[in-house]
């Protein structure tokens, strides 16, 4: 028996698989959303025969798929992609995205812009009417990473935002690194009005690899509610 909260994300990413059609190139999202969604490709791969082939956004999401008999292939190999379905840290009314908080978001962002459509998978606890409340993940390098947090944080006082705090995400008591290697620091902005506008100088800083601003990329959201329905909006 799920819990209300996985059974929302169940329900949710059994919807999203509906999408998927044989011989599709899929791109596969990263954290416990998308691995129902990776378990139920299993299921379309295994008994109903479907020939799929997967580029994970994670070794967690790629060693989960192999497990499930989804065949694995890298980007450089596939170049190009019908579908990717994620989930998602917060979405707005406009089907913008703050993603990252499993700190994949580099190659989900390579992933979704590679890929004709991005379906998200969500629940309703992630809704909100202006992205930020989520503290936004942002991928820099490690060389001179606390000069490139202070820039970030120079920047962020000449932009429309509530809160300016960054801090450097860590595991246990070392920095995390993405599987690209990278730091990643989390921006504690409460309220960003003028997302593009932040996405944008973000990223012009040096040290800066990626933000999890994912705007003007989601096609398709699919909700999953704690009572088994769903609302689909695109
Ligand atoms: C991973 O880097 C994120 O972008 C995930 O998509 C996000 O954290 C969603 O994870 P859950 O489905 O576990 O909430």
């Amino acid at each position: 028996e799920l819990s209300p909260i996985d059974k929302a994300k169940y329900v949710a990413a059994r919807r999203a698989v509906e999408f998927v059609e044989d011989g599709m190139r899929l791109g596969l999202g990263t954290g416990s959303t998308a691995a129902w969604m990776v378990r139920c490709l299993g299921e379309l791969v295994r008994e109903e025969g479907m020939m799929i082939t997967g580029v994970a956004t994670s070794t967690r999401t790629a060693d989960l798929a192999r497990e499930v008999g989804v065949t694995i292939k890298t980007l450089d190999e596939v170049r190009w992609l019908d579908l990717t379905i994620d989930g998602t840290d917060e979405y707005d009314p406009n089907l913008n995205l703050i993603k990252g908080g499993g700190g994949a978001l580099l190659h989900e962002k390579v992933v979704a812009t590679a890929s004709d459509q991005m379906i998200v998978i969500a629940d309703p606890t992630k809704q909100v009417d202006t992205l930020g409340a989520f503290p936004l993940p942002v991928e820099i390098i490690p060389f001179g990473w606390q000069t490139t947090k202070a820039l970030i944080e120079e920047m962020l006082s000449n932009l429309d935002v509530l809160g300016r705090s960054a801090s450097l995400r860590l595991s246990g008591t070392e920095p995390f690194r993405s599987d690209e290697g990278n730091y990643i620091l989390d921006l504690h902005l409460r309220r960003i009005a003028q997302p593009a506008q932040l996405s944008l100088v973000l990223n012009q800083i040096p040290g800066v690899v990626e933000n999890g601003l994912f705007l003007d990329i989601c096609d398709v959201l699919v909700i999953g509610n704690a009572d088994g329905t769903v609302e689909v909006r695109d």
